[in-house]
């Protein structure tokens, strides 16, 4: 059996989920459905990133215990998911108790390696990315993605050797050991390693309280960005009683917990590509761990053209589409609203558009009028899904390809058709049942086909879908898109 194991970022609980977030988590939801539809042992993990200098001080403008503040902002993250259906395997929290030994456990074992030193960091911070940066990341002094100064920071600090692993990571990468999607986005890491090098990071903040202990040196506590990407190896339960991050080293436990290893693919945005290829691939050479099969990066939204942000109060959050269109119409309308791997502009108008036209018009009258002539008929039909290996084929092509925009177009052109027919034959208008049925098999056929493959983006509907169309008597069914 083949294992698929596919991540999202874990998200920082500075900010309640918004539509960005939920765009990469229905993604690997679809992907994870899929997956399972194909038999693949699939495990699929998600979560929140809850230490560090933005969550400390976000807690502390509104004078709460961080703790606390995570709290009240990770149950808001899970609770989004479980109202859009997302079926992830684990909700991971990176204060969670296994979650913090584990680091513990790797950082350890990386300093005993040598591979994490004491130094001292001088230079720029950006608290909204949580990175060090150079004057080279800046655009006129400021961080492009906050449009902040960074801070100027000097301070005591354990190190990771990132320089130690620069070659062994561009080999992995450019040999696509390591596979950058889309394309571009492998150039992109490819030339900056090669242009500018990789320099050794520091791993640990002196001033940062609200953190995970430095375990030989307290008065340390854990760079966030190296906390929070073990998150991907303690989601799937790997605990430190395993005695070692290496699988091979430790326990029974630990090995059973890493029989996902490595992530088959980590979705992500291009804002966190370069740490996630560069600085998370080489702690994984240092633990002595597989690196990641394919990061798959997607683009940002946009809305009506502009930045999503609080200050131009223009953020959708994913309660919003789902009071609006329904759960799975706004998987729907999500999967559907950009290129997957290119940037897209969405607004309320769009996807009221695309609602009405796809979903009102398209599949759910499709569906009604399809089913009320059969039934009207009193037609039996004893429909089998699976019928067209073609579509199967061309569909299963385009997800492979993370084409998820495309998937949805090549079944849609199958209800489309299905539309002329009807449009053509105009079979209510007729009085031989022979001949009714002649023009409605098909189409019905088709309906259903597609109503399979739908399944990993709109899992209650296809359900629905399927249920009615794979009856003996297929019978006009509840209204699935009331018209906005
Ligand atoms: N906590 C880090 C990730 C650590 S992973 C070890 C982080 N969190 S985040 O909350 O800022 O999430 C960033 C991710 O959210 C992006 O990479 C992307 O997956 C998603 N998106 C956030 N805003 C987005 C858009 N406007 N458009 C599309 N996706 C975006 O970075």
């Amino acid at each position: 059996m083949k294992k698929f194991y596919i991540t999202t970022p874990v998200y920082y609980v500075n900010d309640v989920p918004h539509i960005g977030h939920t765009y990469t988590t229905v993604a690997a939801d679809v992907l994870a459905r899929w997956h399972r539809e194909l038999g693949d042992e699939t495990f699929f993990l998600t979560g929140t990133d809850e230490h560090g200098a933005k969550i400390e001080t976000k807690a502390g403008e509104m004078k709460i215990d961080p703790k606390a503040y995570a709290d009240g902002i990770s149950a808001k993250f899970l609770e989004a998911w479980q109202k859009l259906n997302i079926s992830n395997d684990n909700f991971i929290r990176t204060t969670d108790e296994q979650h913090v030994k584990a680091v513990q456990t790797a950082l350890q074992f990386m300093h005993d390696k040598g591979d994490i030193y004491l130094g001292k960091y001088e230079g720029l911070y950006c608290r909204g990315c949580e990175q060090y940066k150079s004057d080279r990341d800046l655009v006129d002094g400021l961080c492009p993605d906050h449009k902040v100064a960074p801070e100027k920071m000097s301070e005591e600090c354990y190190s990771f050797r990132l320089s130690k692993y620069q070659d062994q990571l561009l080999e992995l990468i450019k040999k696509d050991k390591l596979k950058i999607l889309p394309a571009n986005r492998k150039n992109e890491v490819v030339s900056f390693i090669e242009k500018e090098g990789l320099e050794d990071v520091s791993f640990s903040r002196k001033n940062i309280k609200w953190g995970i202990p430095i375990p030989w040196d307290k008065s340390h506590t854990v760079y966030v960005w190296a906390d929070a990407f073990l998150n991907y190896l303690t989601g799937l339960g790997w605990d430190p009683s395993a005695g070692s991050p290496r699988p091979e080293l430790g326990t029974k436990a630990g090995q059973a917990a890493l029989k996902f290893w490595p992530p088959t693919v980590q979705l992500m945005s291009k804002d966190i590509l370069r740490v996630h290829a560069t600085i998370w691939q080489a702690m994984l050479l240092s633990l002595g761990l597989p690196t990641s099969e394919t990061i798959f990066v997607h683009g940002y939204f946009q809305i009506n053209g502009q930045k999503m942000g609080k200050s131009l109060g223009n953020v959708i959050a994913p309660d919003d589409l789902i009071k609006k269109y329904g759960v799975d119409a706004s998987r729907y309308l999500i999967m559907s609203a950009a290129v997957f791997g290119h940037d897209g502009d969405i607004s309320f108008e769009k996807f009221d558009e695309k609602y009405n036209a796809d979903l009102a018009n398209g599949l759910g009258n499709l569906t009604a009028r399809v089913s009320n002539l059969i039934e009207k008929n009193n037609l039996e039909f004893n429909l089998k899904a699976g019928s067209d290996e073609k579509l199967v084929e061309n569909f299963s092509k385009s997800m492979q390809a993370f084409q998820f925009d495309e998937a949805l177009k090549i079944l849609w052109l199958v209800l489309r058709a299905g539309d002329e027919v009807l449009s053509d034959k105009k079979p209510w208008k007729l009085e031989d049942k022979k001949a009714i049925e002649k023009i409605l098999k098909p189409i019905a056929q088709n309906i259903l086909d597609v109503a399979v493959l739908l399944k990993p983006f709109m899992p209650e509907v296809s359900e629905k879908i399927v249920a009615q169309f794979s009856a003996k008597q297929i019978k006009k069914g509840e209204s699935l898109f009331p018209r906005i």
